[in-house]
């Protein structure tokens, strides 16, 4: 197998930040949501924007000697410092009088739930970056603003995405299983991203690392997260199976839910992409069930953050 290290893979459209030092000494109009964190000295300078989408936009900051990455979110209220500045480790929710309020629905409630939403991206990359998942560092989470490293390539380039990078066969081959053991890493700290594609991974020099996490679950005692599993692994099959038709058929989700439902899945399980058929009749009724509940679930969520950003 070829490192990435050994053969630099080719970009279709370079992001151009050559040599980060340097352009860090022209800089950007601060935009008004990255104004807090000037004024906390958690920032010095914006040196540009780097992408806008739906649900953020992302800009090259200027901290000290360091260049890095401050992700706004876009539904994002102003809060003061003290309240904001709880983005916290492990649990996201600190204690029950804010589930009960939370589930009530109250101003408070509604003020929490938004909190918890915007601090659930740092919540999942400190949880990650602790088990050894390749996601950028986090920094922290002040005013709605996530701040974190810079996924750069090798030139201090701004790294591309999985989607702009030229593949091969090998390099797919490569790259799938590579991502393969990231997920498993993932389920094995607990957590599924649920929003896995090649737009949501970037190349650097050692391969693939993974962002965009506000929407990752817990996988224990969550009804949808097998489905979230299953849709992450197939995104990754039907992406590198352009490259590798035989990764069409694989069945590595399936296979990965099953060893960690049944207590066997640790970060070096090898996979095969297979699973046993069972000799029992399949119970087709319940796939339809979990299937609708899943639906439900999500139907719900969205919902729920649709009544937050009302
Ligand atoms: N840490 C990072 N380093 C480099 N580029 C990043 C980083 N985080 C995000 N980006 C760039 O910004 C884009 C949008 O970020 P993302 O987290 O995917 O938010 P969105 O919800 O808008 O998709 C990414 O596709 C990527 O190109
Ligand atoms: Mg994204």
């Amino acid at each position: 197998m070829v490192s990435c290290a050994q053969v630099p893979y080719n970009v279709r459209s370079p992001r151009r930040i050559r040599n980060p030092g340097a352009i860090a000494a022209i800089t950007m109009k601060t935009p008004k949501r990255i104004q807090p964190l000037v004024e906390e000295g958690l920032i010095d300078d914006v040196v540009r924007q780097l992408m806008s989408g739906k649900e953020a936009t992302v800009y090259v900051v200027r901290c000290g000697d360091d260049i890095r990455c401050a992700k706004v979110y876009k539904e994002a209220t102003q809060r003061s410092f003290h309240q904001a500045v709880a983005y916290q480790e492990g649990r996201r929710v600190k204690n029950s009088r804010q589930a009960r309020a939370m589930e009530k629905g109250t101003r408070y409630g509604r003020k929490m739930a938004e909190e918890v939403w915007q601090n659930a991206e740092v919540d999942a990359l400190y949880r990650l970056a602790a088990a050894g998942v390749r996601v950028p560092k986090p920094y922290l989470c002040f005013e709605g603003v996530l701040l974190m490293e810079l996924v750069q390539d090798a030139d201090g380039n701004v790294a591309p995405r999985l989607s702009d990078v030229e593949l091969n066969r090998e390099r797919a081959l490569e790259f799938h299983a590579a991502l393969l053991r990231q997920v498993v890493l993932m389920l094995c700290a607990g957590v599924i991203h649920g929003d896995l594609s090649e737009y949501n991974i970037l190349v650097d020099e050692h391969g693939p690392v993974i962002i965009d996490l506000p929407q990752a679950i817990d996988a224990a005692g969550n009804s949808v997260a097998p489905a979230m599993l299953e849709r992450d692994v197939t995104n990754l099959a039907n992406f590198f199976g352009v490259f590798v038709p035989e990764l069409l058929g694989s069945q590595y989700g399936k296979e990965i839910w099953n060893l960690y439902e049944a207590g066997l899945l640790t970060p070096d399980t090898p996979l095969t992409g297979r699973v046993v058929a069972s000799d029992a009749p399949a119970d087709v009724e319940a796939v339809i069930r979990e299937i609708e509940l899943a639906r439900q679930e999500k139907e719900e969520q969205r919902r729920q953050q649709m009544e937050l950003l009302a």
